[in-house]
């Protein structure tokens, strides 16, 4: 089997079903399934766990490249889109669940919690900033937006920003956990950041070195 087959027959099928686990399980846990459960708050929990799963698909997605560069597999970018779109599933799940079982479609309170709380309005803005990295996550889409798709999807950074920024500003008290993921996003665009500033170093040093005649 060649790479192109390996990632085709293997790897991709493996990692979809991985990434339907956390789905999975919560539903085994609504209808308390293998000892699954929802506990008290079911709605609150469905929110949270699909919120949660929604960012460490963000953030899978963002390591991808340093998982390439460093660990020197330069086909792993093969499983981003789908990665990527995971993140977009997941999201719209953790806001569905808000909206239809939660605030049982009352599109008044949406609107409310919108407008009068920071950290709904800038989940709210992640959400609109994902729909069109989903819309143009075809190949035809990237074919017919050819170097705008790359600029557009660099969305994705702003996008994990304000998901965790979002996920620091809903907790009541203990933040340790949201800032366990603010660390790591960090590293992350941090990184990137490093290498594109190494590149633009290393292309300015070749363009003044005189050529040898
Ligand atoms: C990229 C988009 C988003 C991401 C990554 C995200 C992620 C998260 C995370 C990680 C949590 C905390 C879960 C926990 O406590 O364990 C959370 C909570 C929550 N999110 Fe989001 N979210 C996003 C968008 C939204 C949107 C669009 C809405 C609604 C308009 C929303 C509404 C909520 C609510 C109501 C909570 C629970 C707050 C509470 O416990 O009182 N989120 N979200």
């Amino acid at each position: 089997m060649n790479v192109e087959q390996r990632y085709r027959l293997v790897y991709k099928p493996l990692v979809f079903v991985a990434s339907l686990v956390p789905l999975a399980w919560l539903l085994c846990g609504a209808f308390n399934l293998f000892g699954a459960s929802l506990g008290a708050d079911p709605v609150k929990k469905l929110e949270h766990e699909f919120g949660k799963t929604a960012l460490n698909f963000l953030l899978l997605t963002l390591l991808v490249t340093p998982v390439k560069n460093l660990a020197g597999l330069p086909h792993v970018p093969r499983l981003r889109r789908m990665l990527g779109l995971f993140a977009f599933f997941y999201v719209v799940l953790h806001f569905t669940v808000y909206l239809v079982l939660d605030l049982e479609l009352n599109f008044r309170t949406l609107f409310a919690d919108i407008a009068k709380r920071p950290y709904i309005t800038i989940g709210f803005a992640a959400l609109l900033l994902l729909i069109p990295l989903g819309v143009t996550s075809t190949n035809r889409m990237m074919r017919r937006l050819g170097r705008r798709w790359q600029k557009l999807h660099r969305l994705i950074y702003v996008i994990a920003v304000l998901g965790v920024w979002h996920f620091y500003w809903q907790v009541k008290r203990d933040v340790r956990e949201p800032l366990i993921y603010a660390a790591i996003l960090a590293v992350l665009l941090g990184y990137r950041w490093f290498r594109a500033r190494a590149r633009a170093t290393s292309k300015s040093v070749s363009a003044t070195v005189p050529e040898r005649t």
